[in-house]
């Protein structure tokens, strides 16, 4: 039994984590939000000796996937087989401990997901609507949203998606477009008319109501509960379940062709066919018994999702349980700025293990110690530095390091004697003891930046322990004390090797193997006695190890360059101004001329002397193109095109008698403009 359960014990735990879009690998911001949070609870409760079932999978239906395919030239079945590989292979290595890892692509859950709407479908569950929808012609399809683009009504961004405008943020129908054009022929659409099936959400609104807003005001996140009742103040609406689309799972009805179950229908229907794959018939007890705790582990923008839309599937088909609680997190940014596949702006799980090798519980602690837990959290390589260096090396690792060191060095590595115990022993037994219910309770109630804190504490009182008994003083003039001490001490490692199991798996593998320690279960924490005298531990190896500035640099340099090329890539011509006439135009002289000498101005960095011929006798002309010619004297013989009646202008003390002419490149960089063929100097350009 947990901490928290009063009234209810529960017979089993089924545990969702969010199901990944195939369509890119997985970053810092999935991990803190959804799956690091997860695995410790189902860690936890599996030390709890709870029989618990960890779900999770890849989502590999959608329009982007298929957006990427057709992108890339390949199929959408070749996006979701590469990343599928990727995240299932990086979550592995990172220790995310799911019982089952499976895919939407799956024939299991393409007949699960058929099936479940079919149910629906023959009970009369859904409503039938028609509509007018856009089709390619050329194509031969209907167009999902995101196929259309064309320009917003509200910008005039020419660029709009038929589901939003990226350029001012507004949501879009795709029929508001103006100049609406078929991203996959070009072809300007027509509206036809379609069918679809809808999940009539309206009617679902008073049992909603009830069982959220009344049901779970206490027990659910503030963040999850205000969404659902701003979703459910708003009034709900039917929501379509079917989508004119080719990759997906086919909607199970005869007058269906081309039309598949949509995403966000199929995808949590996943949790159950992946649940069907691992217990074979034994599956439906982690679904429908009522002793079963089913939680979602998400992030926010999954909230309306796994809140009412998911639940009111199930709800539909009646033989269900519903969530008992989805502890979504916030979102964690990087570097003080929004994490962005497009943009590349992430830290990858894949290219973090490949960097950090053997420090997959380094990640997993920063990303826990700074969860986006209830508000939006910033990651930034100096905090995961700090984090390592003085937390996990100079306080957990420090501390059992000392401990097997002294064990060593005064007792032949073997588990000293506990003596008569002293009033400070005391004290800290008794305090032990609090700490197995203190963190649980925290993880109970997704609170695990918390419980992580309490665990660290624990290292903290050993610590203090070490250095209030000074074992490494007191051998000579008192050995028994010193075997109390150390005895002591090394009972808080055992316990620190069973609480930081759920968070630091491998560290508490490793911590277990030094100290020779029985698998114990969480029930056995607490206690000052779970190594026995005489045992013997083996050599001390450093739990971490520090991070040093030049592994920490390289990362932030990527980012630096990852930033430096968004800002390119971002680059658009600047806005044409107000036009002009041609007397007006006429009034600008431009001509070519000679560069016969070029040189720096002295004391100023940026700026260079031409004497150019202009065919009028010469004349002297500054340039703030310095930086650009670091060889000033190559341009000599070259040919630049000047405006000859700009006023003269002293710059750094020399007369300028005009101005050259250069082009601005996106990335800030000056190019002289020089004529395709040699020309007479001094003639006009124009
Ligand atoms: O937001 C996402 O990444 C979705 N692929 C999550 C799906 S969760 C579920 F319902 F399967
Ligand atoms: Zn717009």
């Amino acid at each position: 039994m947990t901490y928290t359960e009063k009234d209810k014990k529960f017979k089993r735990y089924t545990v969702t984590s969010a199901l990944p879009y195939a369509n890119g690998p997985v970053h810092i911001g999935h991990l803190a939000g959804v799956y690091v949070p997860a695995d410790i609870y189902v860690r936890y409760l599996r030390a709890q000796g709870e029989d618990v079932m960890f779900i999770g999978g890849s989502d590999e239906h959608g329009v982007p996937i298929t957006i990427k395919a057709r992108k890339e030239g390949c199929t959408p079945q070749d996006i979701v087989d590469r990343y599928h590989k990727i995240i299932k292979d990086s979550f592995a290595e990172l220790g995310i401990s799911f019982d089952i890892y499976s895919r939407t692509s799956s024939e299991e859950h393409h007949r699960t997901a058929a099936e479940y709407f079919k149910k629906l479908y023959n009970e009369g569950k859904f409503i039938e609507k028609t509509s007018m929808q856009y089709y390619d012609e050329e194509a031969h399809q209907f167009l999902a949203d995101r196929y259309i683009t064309g320009t917003c009504p509200h910008c005039g961004n020419e660029h709009a998606y038929g589901d939003q405008c990226e350029a001012c943020g507004t949501s879009l129908n795709a029929t508001d477009l103006i100049n609406p054009k078929s991203a996959l022929s070009g072809a300007k659409p027509v509206l036809r008319e379609t069918k679809h099936w809808f999940l009539p959400l309206d009617q679902d609104e008073p049992w909603l109501r009830q069982w959220i807003l009344e049901g779970h005001k206490d027990d659910w996140k503030t963040n999850v509960y205000g969404q659902c009742k701003s979703w459910i103040d708003a009034g709900l609406q039917p929501r379509a379940v079917t989508r004119d689309l080719d990759w997906g799972v086919k909607v199970p009805l005869e007058d269906a062709e081309g039309k598949v179950l949509y995403v966000w229908f199929d995808a949590p229907i996943g949790y159950i066919s992946f649940t069907k794959q691992l217990k074979g018939n034994d599956w439906e007890k982690w679904w429908k018994d009522h002793d079963t705790k089913l939680v979602h582990f998400i992030g926010k923008d999954n909230i309306v999702f796994h809140c009412i839309i998911f639940p009111s599937m199930l709800h539909a088909d009646g033989s269900y349980i519903l969530p008992d609680n989805v502890p979504a997190n916030e979102f964690l940014n990087l570097e003080g700025d929004k994490i962005s596949t497009s943009r590349n702006w992430a830290v990858w799980l894949h290219e973090y293990l490949r960097d950090f090798p053997g420090k997959q519980d380094v990640l997993r602690y920063t990303l826990c110690s700074n969860a986006p837990e209830t508000k939006d959290n910033d990651f930034t390589w100096k905090d995961f530095q700090l984090k390592n260096n003085s937390e996990l090396v100079a306080i957990l690792g420090n501390f059992v390091n000392r401990t097997v060191v002294l064990t060593h060095k005064f007792f032949e590595g073997r588990v000293p004697a506990q003596g008569k115990l002293t009033e400070l022993d005391n004290d800290v037994i008794a305090e032990l003891k609090t700490f197995p219910e203190r963190i649980g309770r925290s993880i109970e109630t997704y609170r695990f930046r918390e419980a992580l804190a309490e665990m660290m504490n624990l290292a903290r009182l050993g610590n203090k322990y070490l250095t209030e008994t000074e074992p490494w003083k007191l051998f000579k003039t008192d050995p028994e004390r010193t075997a109390t001490a150390l005895n002591l001490a090394l009972q808080i490692c055992a316990n620190l090797a069973v609480l930081c199991a759920p968070f630091l798996p491998f560290t508490a593998d490793k911590m277990h193997r030094m100290l020779n320690l029985q698998a114990l279960g969480w029930r056995d924490a607490g206690r000052s006695d779970l190594l026995t005298e005489g045992t013997l531990l083996e050599q001390p190896e450093l739990l971490f190890e520090k991070i040093e500035d030049t592994a920490i640099e390289a990362q932030v340099n990527r980012l630096l360059e990852t930033k430096k090329q968004n800002e390119l890539n971002a680059w658009q011509p600047a806005t044409v101004k107000e036009k002009v006439s041609f007397d007006d135009f006429g009034k600008v002289d431009i001509r070519v001329g000679t560069v016969m000498e070029c040189s720096k101005v002295p004391k100023a960095d940026k700026l260079l002397q031409f004497k150019i011929d202009d065919g009028m006798g010469g004349r002297t002309i500054v340039s703030g193109i310095a930086k650009y010619y670091p060889e000033p004297e190559k341009l000599v013989g070259k040919q630049v095109c000047f405006i000859a009646n700009f006023e003269p202008r002293k710059l750094k003390g020399v007369v300028s008698e005009g101005m050259i002419l250069s082009a601005e490149d996106k990335d800030g960089r000056l190019v002289l403009i020089t004529p395709s063929q040699l020309v007479t100097s001094g003639v006009n350009v124009g």
